[in-house]
Parts: structure tokens; C-alpha cells; sequence
């Protein structure tokens, strides 16, 4: 069954009063999962997280799916015991303790499973939850847009495939495990047809794409108008200054904090537009198989990257297809909103540093395997590089031409991007600062895109936070945020000794 058509404010629930951290299975048919944070007192099902940057979190994982799963803090850094990222993966009906403190900067983080070789189907099944930072910029920022109750809004941008009046359970083809699992219909919060109320003035929105593969260019419609937006933040935390723009390009795992002012107007309706999605390999459909996947049955009924689409691909709108997200309604007299602050934090330019090393990486494509960071398919115990904590680097990370949109993911460390090569048309329209860098790339990231024939420059800092909880040697991950990328093996491990 479809839910009801009707925007419901997700339960906010403090981290630090979270006791226990439940994963179920909430519809074994469709394979439908949820979070449940247990209280004490009462138990709150998919709830968003609000965090003081400072408070820490103290409680127990459980497992209560029928196959292993973890809960990746994504974009937090953290002790390698807390941050989920599927070392020791939490086995079905199994508990774990976790303790860390939120050090990160104000900003939108979120959870997922990431357990090797199950993420992409967890994620799919409704197992993302979002994690809202404040710090004191946060509230100098949200003082000055003199934001109305209700005009601030946390928002995972998800889909589902919907045909025969169902969500259809994840049973990827072997193009789908190529391409990414794409749906038809966003699912905001949870949600389809989503829509909330917001008062006249400023409305915040830090948006998250928690879609499994599809890239969205975020924008706001008025009829054929389109709205322009301020840009006030990406993954890790705010700009320096705000940057007006009329879309934003919006990749699987990135967030973006924007201010928009709907004015006079009744109704906004968020859209992604449609754009050339530079899928450029066809044909060859790698297999790859799951050692540990046999050993459990799927959330439903579905096999995974086992069979030819077929008809099977009904419900799949192909990436870079224009897509209606959410719609914002207008409710009360027009008034003017305050103007913008100039400047919203510290922020410095990036800078590489004369001391850095460039690291060099290619993202490639093998008929056999799939997508492959230096030709590596991903192995568990292997660790592709070792850094010592507090060196600078830079990464030059070039994606080959005969290839597809990678977002690419660094656990633990926000980085900042230098500069953009090789990138096509329809982004280098958008790509306004030196560098060829758009405005996304101004802010600390934790998830980049690289299109086809793309070369990156990132500084990258490992510096890790003092205290016993970081010391000795912690492993990270880089990898592809295309989640069935990621499960098809394109991730690597490093270690930071
Ligand atoms: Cu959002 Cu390694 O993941
Ligand atoms: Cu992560
Ligand atoms: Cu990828």
C-alpha cells in the first residue's frame, strides 16, 4: 500500500536522550525497515536527531532485521568503534553499544546502514535517518533570518518505484546494479507527495539526497518561473557567505542548507530539472557476488543483480528525468523578509598547503567487475594507503571518460575542493567560481561528484580530534555513494595511524 498523501512533521528527538537505537523490519512483504529510538519513556519511529555540537550520544544499536546491518554516522567524525562503517558488522539479533560526541560544525548529517553488500537494499527499505548539528552560528544565522515557527526544515530526499499502486521491493536487475536503482516517485521524510506549510519570510531547508543512485538538480518552480535561492551551506557546515542561485546540483550522500524567501507567491514546488545525466556505459552488466549475502534472505522476496530487467524495469524514470519533490504552501500576509547577514562563518579559502603530497586516484570501469577505484575491487581486510594523523594531501582524483556520475565519499574527514577539470556542459554552465568549481564546492564536503572525463583536486586534513577515543590507528573509507556501486565494490579502505 501507498502511505497517505499528507506532509507529516517527523518527531524530533534529542541524540543525547536516545537510549536505544532499534532496527526493524517493519513490512517483511515489501521489505519496508525503519529506525525506532527507544526513550525510556516512549518510543519514536524514524526520528530526526537534533544535536548540540559538543553533546555526546551513549547508547545500543540493536539488530532486529534478519540480516546484519550497522549505523554509519555519515559526515561526523568519529571513533572507528562508533562510526558504523561495517568493520563488525552487528549480526541479526544482536546489540552494540555506542558512545561518541558530536564534534562536527552545525550542519544537516544523517544515518544509514553499511554493512557490505546489504547497504544499498537497507537504504532502499526506508533506513535513513537524519541528524541535525546546531552551534552557535547556527543560531546567529537563524536570529537574523527571523525565521517563522515551522520555516525550518530537515528534508531526506528519497524514491521509490512505484507500479501496480505499490512500492516495488528492491530486487535489482544487472543494469540496475549498473546504473544505480532509480524509482519514479520522490519520498520526502518518509513521504510521497509531500507538502508542508510554511509562514510568509525566510524558509530554511537543509536537504539531503538519500536516493540510492539518482543525481537531482534542485530547484523551485512557480509555474514556469523558476525561484531563486541562497545557497548558506553544504555537507559540512556553512559557507563564509551566501551564494544566490536558481538551481543546485544535488548528488546521492551531499547535503545543501539554502534560505529562500517565497515573497508574494502561494506555492513553491521543489524540483529536480532534467539534465543530461552522463551515463556513458552501456551494455556490459557486471555480476557481482556477495559472499555474505548468501548467508541471509533478502528483506523481501527479491533476488539482486541476478537477472536481465525485462519488464521488470517498470517504475525506473531515468536518471536526469525531471522529477516534482515537494511543494511548499504559503500561509499567512506577505511580508518582507530581513535581509540576508553578508557573513556566515569563518570559512576560509581552501588552501593546499606548501608541505601536502598529491595522492592520486582513477575511478575506472571493468566489463567484468563494474566500477573500480584504482582497479581495486573492494576487500574488507585490505587497506589501500596509510596516512599519520594531521598530514595534508591532495587528491587528484580523475574519472575516466567512458564512465558515469560517481559521488565520491570520504568517512571522517570533511575536505575542501581546489579545483575542477574536464567537466561537462551542462555543469560548467553552473560552475561560476575560480577553479571551475560550482557553488557547492565552496563549503567543507564529505561527498563530491565526478562526472565522466572529470579531474578533482581536494585538500584533504586528517587531523583527528584529541582524546583516547582517537588514538591508535583507525580505519576510514572512501568510496562511490551510488549505493550499488558501493556494494558493487567501488570502495577502499585507509588507514590513519
Ligand atoms: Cu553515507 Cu560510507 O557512507
Ligand atoms: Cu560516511
Ligand atoms: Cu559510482
Amino acid at each position: 500500500m501507498l502511505p497517505k498523501e499528507s506532509a507529516v512533521a517527523p518527531p524530533q528527538v534529542a541524540l543525547a536522550d536516545v537510549r536505544r537505537l532499534v532496527v526493524e523490519r517493519a513490512d517483511p512483504i515489501a521489505g519496508r525497515c525503519r529506525y525506532v529510538a527507544d526513550l525510556g519513556a516512549r518510543q519514536v519511529p524514524q526520528p530526526i536527531l537534533l544535536a548540540r555540537r559538543g553533546e555526546s550520544f551513549d547508547g545500543v544499536i540493536e539488530n532486529a532485521l534478519p540480516q546484519p546491518t550497522t549505523v554509519h554516522f555519515h559526515g561526523l567524525t568519529l571513533p572507528e568503534a562508533a562510526d558504523g562503517a561495517g568493520f563488525d558488522a552487528i549480526a541479526p539479533g544482536a546489540r552494540k553499544r555506542v558512545r561518541f560526541e558530536v564534534r562536527n560544525r552545525s550542519g544537516l548529517y544523517w544515518f544509514h546502514p553499511h554493512p557490505h553488500g546489504f547497504t544499498a537494499e537497507q537504504v532502499y527499505g526506508g533506513l535513513t535517518g537524519l541528524l541535525v548539528v546546531s552551534d552557535e552560528d547556527d543560531d546567529a544565522l537563524d536570529a537574523a533570518l527571523a525565521l517563522a515557527p515551522g520555516n525550518r526544515l530537515a528534508l531526506a530526499v528519497a524514491e521509490a518505484r512505484v507500479a501496480g499502486g505499490a512500492m516495488r521491493p528492491y530486487a535489482p536487475s544487472v543494469e540496475d546494479c549498473l546504473h544505480g536503482w532509480l524509482g519514479n516517485r520522490a519520498l520526502v521524510n518518509g513521504q510521497l507527495d509531500a507538502s508542508w506549510i510554511v509562514r510568509p519570510g525566510w524558509v530554511r531547508l537543509q536537504i539531503l539526497n538519500a536516493c540510492n543512485a539518482r543525481g537531482l538538480l534542485v530547484a523551485f518552480r512557480d509555474g514556469e518561473t523558476l525561484v531563486p535561492f541562497h545557497l548558506l551551506g553544504t555537507d559540512g557546515g556553512f559557507l563564509a557567505a551566501p551564494r544566490e542561485l536558481d538551481r543546485v546540483f544535488l548528488y546521492t550522500g551531499e547535503r545543501v542548507d539554502i534560505a529562500i524567501d517565497p515573497g508574494g507567491r502561494r506555492a513553491l514546488a521543489a524540483v529536480s530539472l532534467g539534465f543530461d545525466p552522463r551515463h556513458h556505459t552501456q551494455g556490459a552488466a557486471p555480476r557481482h557476488r556477495h559472499a555474505a549475502r548468501e548467508r541471509y534472505a533478502p528483506l523481501a522476496a527479491g533476488t539482486v543483480c541476478e537477472r536481465a530487467s525485462g519488464g521488470a524495469a517498470e517504475g525506473r524514470l531515468a536518471d536526469g528525468s525531471e522529477l516534482a519533490l515537494f511543494a511548499l504552501r504559503v500561509d499567512g500576509t506577505p511580508m518582507r523578509a530581513p535581509p540576508l547577514p553578508s557573513r556566515f562563518s569563518a570559512l576560509a579559502e581552501p588552501a593546499a598547503g606548501p608541505e601536502a603530497a598529491t595522492r592520486r586516484m582513477r575511478l575506472d570501469f571493468d566489463e567484468r567487475a563494474g566500477f573500480l577505484i584504482d582497479q581495486t575491487p573492494y576487500r574488507v581486510d585490505e587497506t589501500a594507503f596509510s596516512v599519520s594523523r594531521g598530514t595534508r594531501e591532495v587528491w587528484e582524483i580523475k574519472n575516466s571518460p567512458i564512465s558515469m556520475p560517481h559521488p565520491m565519499h570520504l568517512h571522517g574527514f570533511g575536505f575542501r575542493v581546489l579545483r575542477r577539470q574536464g567537466t561537462y556542459g551542462d555543469a560548467r554552465r553552473l560552475a561560476t567560481e575560480p577553479g571551475g568549481r560550482l557553488a557547492t564546492d565552496l563549503g567543507v564536503k564529505d561527498t563530491v561528484v565526478l562526472w565522466p572525463n572529470e579531474t578533482l583536486w581536494l585538500a584533504m586534513d586528517f587531523t583527528l580530534p584529541q582524546g583516547d577515543a582517537f588514538r591508535g590507528a583507525q580505519r576510514f573509507m572512501f568510496h562511490c555513494h551510488n549505493l550499488e556501486h558501493e556494494d558493487g565494490m567501488m570502495m577502499r579502505n585507509f588507514t590513519v595511524l
